[in-house]
């Protein structure tokens, strides 16, 4: 069982049952600005996203006190990188609580002590500064400028690329 607990948080695996609340910003047009992955148009396209997860590092943010799912987040290894990627998105209406920084910080320390994890990195489109702002709280380092894509190609993003190394 992956669990992790924050302060205000249980981090934990989706379920199907999650489904509405993940499709709040899944369905989103201005959470899925630059994300790569398309807007979900309905809530089965999210059943069947949560439904491919498997046994990926993808955690529920859950609410402590309603239970309610208002974000999800990703630990991943890429071989290309040697490293861990981190990836979070949240519910527009829990912006600017400081939960995606809490729940980024947990899942690093998650990975560190569970999967041995030393090298992590992460990227944010440069027009995406809330995303930089919780990349620099988790004590990662600008590395490079690069760009990323769309899963369907149909947008480029200009990004920050940044890493961090645990001892
Ligand atoms: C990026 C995202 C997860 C941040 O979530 P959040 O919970 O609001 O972030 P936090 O509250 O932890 O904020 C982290 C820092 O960024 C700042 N911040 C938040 N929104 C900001 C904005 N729109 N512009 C600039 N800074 C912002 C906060 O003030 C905070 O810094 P502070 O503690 O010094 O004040 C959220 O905006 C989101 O889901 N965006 C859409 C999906 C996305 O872009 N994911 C990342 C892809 S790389």
């Amino acid at each position: 069982m992956k669990i992790i607990e924050t302060e205000r948080m249980i981090l934990r695996s989706l379920t199907i049952n999650d489904a509405k609340d993940v499709f709040e910003w899944a369905g989103d047009p201005i959470v899925n600005r630059y994300m790569p992955y398309p807007l979900h148009e309905n809530v089965h396209q999210t059943e069947e996203w949560i439904s491919t997860l498997g046994d990926k590092n993808e955690f529920a943010f859950s609410l402590k006190d309603t239970g309610k799912v208002i974000g999800s987040g990703s630990i991943t290894y890429r071989a290309e990188y040697k490293a861990y990627e981190l990836g979070y998105n949240l519910n527009r209406k829990f912006w600017g609580k400081g939960y995606a920084t809490e729940a980024a910080k947990a899942m690093i320390q998650w990975a560190y002590q569970v999967l041995s994890a030393h090298d992590f990195f992460a990227r944010h489109a440069n027009a995406n500064k809330a995303s930089g702002n919780v990349i620099i709280k988790c004590g990662f380092q600008f590395d490079k400028y690069g760009q990323y894509s769309r899963y369907d190609g149909s947008e480029m993003f200009e990004a920050s690329y940044y890493t961090l190394h645990l001892e």
